[in-house]
């Protein structure tokens, strides 16, 4: 059986005492099945009751939906790598497609915090995606590429990231990306990956957008997506638990 991350961003909701509950509910449906990683994003706030309540689960982890680029300061608000690695995170997003288009992150943003993960100790998740005029324009593929670059072109040693293609236009939409799309893109990052020398092997590339119980067992069907990152259907624990073990062809 292949192996398939499931991740969970929560974005802004589940404060710690609603995580406590939610984790309490998703492990009563039992044990993770074999080959099946399940990565959860909560709010900062609500990131160490997460790795308590994963403790002793091997292959859950828990990590930032986003860091700020400098380890400690005068950073009013901010999060940094070194203080979500004390709150319990393995991993952190970055470059989520609402850190660039509400909070106004730009490329070299992204990559600065790239670089601040990796010193931290902590796996980047590097989203990247085009929105809906990027798309109908033909630009898919620069934008992408250009995302990468700007994140990953300039990072010293070989490092290991995981990428994440969200599709800005099916983000909280209901309109998925078929799995073709999607993997037409993968391949493309894929083929990235390997061409460059700052990133190592093995990658893990995930597909985001609008993935839900209907959607993903033909999404992860295609072999070209090693797994998923889920906004809305991830919030509900019972819904959740089904989605992880979604049998897949
Ligand atoms: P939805 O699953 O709610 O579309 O969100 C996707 C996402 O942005 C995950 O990071």
């Amino acid at each position: 059986m292949r192996s398939l991350i499931f991740a969970a961003n929560w974005k802004m909701h589940v404060g710690p005492p609603e995580a406590r509950e939610y984790l309490r509910a998703f492990f009563a449906a039992g044990e993770i099945p074999h080959e099946r990683g399940v990565w959860f994003f909560p709010p900062a706030v609500s990131l160490e009751t997460v790795a308590q309540g994963i403790a002793g689960h091997r292959n859950v982890h828990a990590g930032a939906q986003d860091i700020y680029w400098e380890a400690k300061g005068a950073f009013t608000g901010a999060t940094s790598g070194p203080l979500a690695k004390q709150a319990g995170a393995r991993l952190t997003l970055i470059g989520h497609s609402e850190r660039r288009h509400v909070f106004g992150e730009t490329d070299e943003q992204t990559g600065k915090k790239v670089t601040a993960a990796l010193a931290a100790d902590l796996q980047p998740v590097l989203c990247v995606g085009e929105t809906l005029a990027q798309r109908e324009a033909g630009d898919t593929m620069t934008v992408v590429t250009r995302q990468l670059e700007a994140a990953l072109g300039e990072r010293d040693g070989r490092a290991r990231v995981a990428i994440a293609y969200e599709p800005v236009w099916a983000i909280g939409t209901g309109r998925n990306a078929t799995p073709q799309d999607a993997a037409e893109v993968h391949r493309a990052i894929r083929r990235w990956l390997k061409g460059h020398p700052t990133t190592a092997t093995p990658f893990v590339i995930l597909y985001g957008g609008s993935v839900n119980l209907k959607n993903a067992a033909e999404l992860l069907a295609e072999p070209e997506l090693d797994g998923v990152l889920v906004g809305g259907a991830s919030l509900d624990p019972r819904g959740w638990a089904q989605l992880v073990r979604t049998a897949v062809a």
